[in-house]
């Protein structure tokens, strides 16, 4: 990771060199491994049962009606296109869409939301410690300290027992300080694909209330997991209960754009002119960092959800994603009772209770590539490679 240096003699060839983040090292290794029979469940985008991210049907329609109808291309302004916004609105907020406290912006992708948003946190009050899952997405942590944050951790998730330390994560989140951040993931967790419970959801709603606490969710896999209202549970409840609430988008994943960068950050306080003014530092940030957000996956989403022939196309293209990831969990599940697990978690990534040195030895013995977490993309593999794959991770956990 890049360090800051006050050195200020240094010129840029005096620059250390970056470790690099490992799951792209990851992708590296998969490309230089020459065995044609390599199983690469590292990376984190879909594959269908061929194996293959095909770039969805409604997409390709869209892209051809935008391709046909687009007159301009003059810049939109730092918040994208309001549209898209306002189509997204019922989709991820459900009963709060009308809530005029509620404002949101189109951001290049969910990290472009994140960042934004811990950007607002940090011009409202630099002293917020962001209180981040153990373990979390490994791109969190770099996003917070970036924008000079501090993080602080709760506990998340038992890996050999595959369940989430519930009460370990309740009782740090009960140790922040009016003002901290709870940074939460809004459905198909990422990396150990352990979900709250809506029970659970109810008691971090309590917490965040009475320690006065901001929710940061972050909710990139929506209709994933178990439905796209139903994967939306957790953001909803939280507005339901919070007067001060920031939500970070992706819909990389859900319309299958990942390198078209389509997403978007909202916000939520106590009052609608809060509310515009708080937009008003987003939009600022928004600005100084990007100018305005890439156009083209979100006038194509724009596009789907404002036709209702191709937004309920749509819906049948995602709920055919979300039925390949169930049914490979069960698949995986049924294989050995240490798997099973895996069939009671959601989205496509789960971790397995493997150490290091196994994980290197799928690698070589097997040219199973994932991350040396344990982590791995349950549609990371193709069904054919499916038995392969779960023959060779039961005889990795042993006898
Ligand atoms: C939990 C989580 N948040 C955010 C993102 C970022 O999504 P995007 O590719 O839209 O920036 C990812 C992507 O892997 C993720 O897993």
């Amino acid at each position: 990771m890049l360090t800051r240096t006050d050195a200020k003699a240094r010129g840029l060839a005096d620059l250390p060199p970056v470790k690099s983040d490992s799951l792209i090292a990851l992708i590296g290794m998969v490309n230089a491994d020459p065995r044609s029979d390599k199983i690469d469940v590292g990376v984190g985008v879909f594959r269908d049962g061929a194996g293959n991210t095909p770039i969805l049907k409604v997409m390709k329609e869209a892209e051809q009606r935008l391709l046909d109808t687009q007159v301009t291309k003059a810049y939109l302004g730092s918040a994208g296109d309001k549209r898209f916004a306002e189509l997204l609105r019922p989709i991820l907020l459900g009963e709060h869409a009308g809530d005029q406290r509620i404002a949101g912006l189109q951001t290049p992708g969910g990290c472009g939301a994140l960042r934004l948003g811990f950007e607002l946190i940090a011009t409202a009050n630099s002293q917020a410690r962001v209180y981040l899952g153990t373990p979390s997405w490994p791109n969190h942590a770099p996003i917070i300290r970036a924008v000079g944050l501090e993080t602080a951790e709760y506990p998340y998730y038992e890996r050999g027992q595959g369940t989430i330390r519930f009460e370990d994560m309740i009782a740090a989140l009960r140790s922040a300080e009016p003002g901290d951040v709870a940074l939460l993931h809004g459905c198909c967790h990422n990396p150990t694909g352990a979900d709250l419970s809506e029970e659970q959801w109810a008691a971090v709603r309590d917490v965040v209330v009475d320690r006065e606490l901001i929710p940061l969710i972050d909710i990139a896999y929506q209709g994933f997991g178990r439905g796209l209202d139903e994967d939306a549970f957790g953001v909803r409840l939280i507005l339901s209960a919070c007067d001060e609430v920031v939500i970070a988008q992706s819909c990389d994943k859900n319309f299958s754009c990942y390198r078209d960068r389509v997403g978007s950050m909202w916000v939520k306080t106590g009052a609608a002119k809060t509310t515009a003014t708080a937009m008003g530092h987003v939009n600022q940030r928004s600005r100084e960092m990007w100018s305005m957000p890439p156009d083209h996956g979100a006038a194509c989403a724009h596009i789907i959800l404002e036709d209702p022939e191709l937004h309920a196309r749509w819906l049948v293209e995602l709920d055919a994603m979300r039925d390949r990831i169930n049914s490979v969990r069960q698949r995986l599940a049924s294989a050995d009772p240490r798997l099973a697990f895996i069939g009671r978690q959601f989205g496509m990534f789960s971790m397995l209770p493997l150490s290091v040195e196994q994980v290197l030895k799928l690698r070589t013995d097997h040219a199973i590539y994932m991350a040396d977490s344990g982590r791995f993309n349950v549609v990371g593999m193709s069904d054919e490679q499916i038995g392969r794959f779960t023959a060779a991770v039961v005889e990795a956990l042993g006898a």
